[in-house]
């Protein structure tokens, strides 16, 4: 871990007050009800993917899903519901929304949820996912060398190939500065004010995920594209604003429900969300 961590107290206060605010809602974390809606359906196709090819493979057992900065535990509980013979470990540090997380699965044997820092390099304490999940939780690392350390310490809680085995598989949804140039550019066009990441952001390089123990998870499933959100971020940061001139932008409107679902979804690269799939290669 960096010495530098005088950040905590600020993340933590950020999620102590989404856990009082939310509670275990979907709109947790993410108010955007479309932005959820696409985020969880494109989590459900890879982890079915990869399940997929654990079949093939001729892996028998249960795998096991990890989320980490798994929130109030919604996505896993979307997860646990559509895939029954699974095992699941949620990690959250944040003590209130873990606690909402617990209480989802009180009845459920197959879900785990842990305490964990994703800074600390063991903070699975020894467990190995076939398949991890993490759902903007680097860009909470406000010091791009825990963000560094922390995708080794990730990468590191992810199953190695072995002779008759793929590598496990791994799904980032994190945010990008190029992309949020892009899309202060189209803004700009329209003499919109810049967007700035949120106090609690850090956002990443394009080559964050440039390291040697992944490779890309090449499926011929249903996978979305890296910019799958780009049309619905003009939509609502570009369009949306320019129709409603100088009123407050309502969230989840039907104007922008209509357009999203009207237009093909990864146009441009106007979403600072993106999302890569892995593969853990052998290397270290
Ligand atoms: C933007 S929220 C996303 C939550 C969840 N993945 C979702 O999409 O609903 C980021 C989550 O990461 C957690 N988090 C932040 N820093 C963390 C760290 N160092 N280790 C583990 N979790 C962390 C936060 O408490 C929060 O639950």
């Amino acid at each position: 871990m960096s010495s530098e961590q005088n950040y905590d107290d600020l993340i933590a206060e950020h999620y102590r007050n989404v856990a009082e605010q939310e509670g275990s809602k979907s709109t947790s974390t993410m108010a955007d009800i479309i932005t959820r809606e696409k985020e969880t359906r494109a989590i459900v196709d890879f982890v079915g993917d990869s399940l997929r090819r654990r079949k093939v493979e001729n892996n028998q057992g249960s795998a096991v899903i990890m989320d980490v900065g798994c929130g109030n535990g919604y996505t896993l509980e979307v997860l646990a519901n559509k895939y029954p013979k699974e095992k699941f470990i949620g990690v959250e540090k944040t003590k209130e929304l873990r606690e909402l997380a617990i209480s989802r699965f009180e009845n459920e044997e197959r879900v785990l949820i842990m305490e964990g820092d994703i800074r600390d390099s063991n903070f699975a304490t020894d467990s190995i996912a076939d398949t991890l999940i993490c759902q903007r939780v680097l860009i909470n690392l406000l010091d791009e060398n825990d963000q560094k350390e922390a995708l080794k310490n990730i990468v590191h809680a992810v199953k190695k190939p072995n002779t008759w085995q793929s590598g496990g598989t791994l799904l980032f949804l994190e945010s990008f500065s190029s992309s949020l140039t892009k899309l202060n550019t189209a803004r700009e066009e329209f003499d919109l004010p810049a967007i700035k990441p949120a106090h609690h952001n850090l956002y990443l390089q394009d080559n964050f995920f440039k390291i040697p123990e992944l490779k890309e998870f090449v499926t011929d499933g249903c996978i979305v594209q890296p910019n799958f959100l780009s049309s619905h971020y003009y939509i609502t940061r570009v369009l949306h604003p320019i129709f409603i001139k100088d009123k407050p932008v309502k969230r989840n409107s039907e104007f922008v429900n209509f357009f999203t679902y009207a237009l093909q979804e990864n146009v441009g690269d106007y979403s600072p969300v993106k999302l890569y799939v892995f593969e853990r290669t052998e290397k270290a």
